[in-house]
């Protein structure tokens, strides 16, 4: 008899609350250095122009982490042991984690994203795919914390936090983060992507592409922010600037004015003198040290990893 597979759950646990989201915007934008959180960069369209830039040549990290997991995926199976959760942060699409279902066998899978609408197509096609695993769809705002349901959480519990996200927190957030997910992981552990530290002939392009792309995915920002807080930003005033900065390991996405202008929304405004910026992300890169000292930090008991030949990106696999 052919496997039947039970429907996917879902599980809305965040919902947007659109004064905190204004609220934290306007402090930012009217800030002495204009700043907005790099989670305002993924409305519809920021998340389409996002898997875009997964596919550009100069943008390495995606390609080079699957082809880690790929090749590996027998030792990191052996490295982690039985899962009986594994806990997708940032599922998406569920391309990733499924695509190690093969080598890690879990009885459940969780699929965790901002929210479960975004997570309704792949998770019915997961739970055909596979119908041996118990399928969960979770809708959580996880950027400053992450609070599972713990009923939700069935046998050892692996997290699962690809794509390098890691990098867009300050080290200071990382460790914090870090540190609850290892309260949460008793018992079980985290497998990690992260990108590492290299020569900014390398990482520059990765974020200013030849195509514009990336230019497009920051541009957008502004088109979202309209909508947030009501404003009246032109992207053709801006330009997309990315830069390496070495001192801080990271790269740098801004916004430049390309004249003096001023911006306007209900209530407020802002004059930008020409060339003045609004940083939008950071991108941190480690050394493959600094990222096995920030968990332990964070409390994880020991660490392996493995990288491609070229030693561009690493997967961690931290036991909790
Ligand atoms: C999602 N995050 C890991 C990407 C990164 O590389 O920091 C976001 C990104 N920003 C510009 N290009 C990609």
């Amino acid at each position: 008899m052919p496997a039947t597979h039970a429907e996917p759950r879902f599980v809305q646990c965040h919902h947007e609350d659109p004064q905190a989201s204004r609220a934290e915007l306007l402090r930012g934008l009217t800030a002495p250095t204009a700043v907005t959180s790099p989670k305002f960069l993924y409305d519809r369209l920021g998340s389409k122009l996002f898997d875009a830039i997964t596919e550009l040549d100069e943008y390495y990290p995606t390609r080079t982490e699957a082809a880690i997991f790929r090749d590996h995926a027998v030792q990191m199976a052996a490295a982690i042991g039985p899962v009986g959760s594994l806990i997708d942060l940032g599922a998406g699409n569920c391309a990733k984690a499924s695509s190690l279902f093969g080598a890690l066998q879990p009885a459940r899978y969780l699929a965790v994203d901002i929210s479960v609408d975004f997570l309704r197509e792949a998770l019915d096609r997961v739970a055909r795919e596979f119908p041996q695993i118990e399928v969960v769809g979770i809708g959580q705002d996880f950027s400053s914390s992450l609070a599972l349901p713990p009923e939700l959480v069935s046998g050892r519990p692996v997290f699962f936090y690809p794509g390098s996200s890691i990098g867009n927190f300050t080290p200071q957030q990382a460790l914090q983060f870090l540190g609850g997910l290892h309260q949460q992981a008793s018992g079980g552990g985290l497998l990690i992507g992260v990108d590492l530290v290299k020569a900014a002939s390398v990482l520059e392009p990765a974020y200013d592409d030849a195509l514009g792309v990336t230019a497009a995915f920051n541009l957008n920002l502004l088109l979202h922010l309209n909508r947030l807080i009501g404003s009246d930003f032109e992207p053709r005033q801006w330009r997309h600037i990315a830069c390496y900065n070495a001192e801080q390991s990271r790269i740098e996405m801004h916004l430049e004015a390309r004249r003096e202008l001023v911006v306007r929304w209900p209530g407020g405004s802002r004059r930008f003198d020409a060339g003045e910026r609004i940083h939008t992300e950071n991108s941190y890169k480690y050394s493959i040290d600094g990222f096995a000292t920030l968990l332990a930090d964070a409390g994880f008991a020991k660490s392996s990893h493995w990288t491609d030949e070229d030693g561009q990106f690493a997967v961690f696999w931290a036991a909790a």
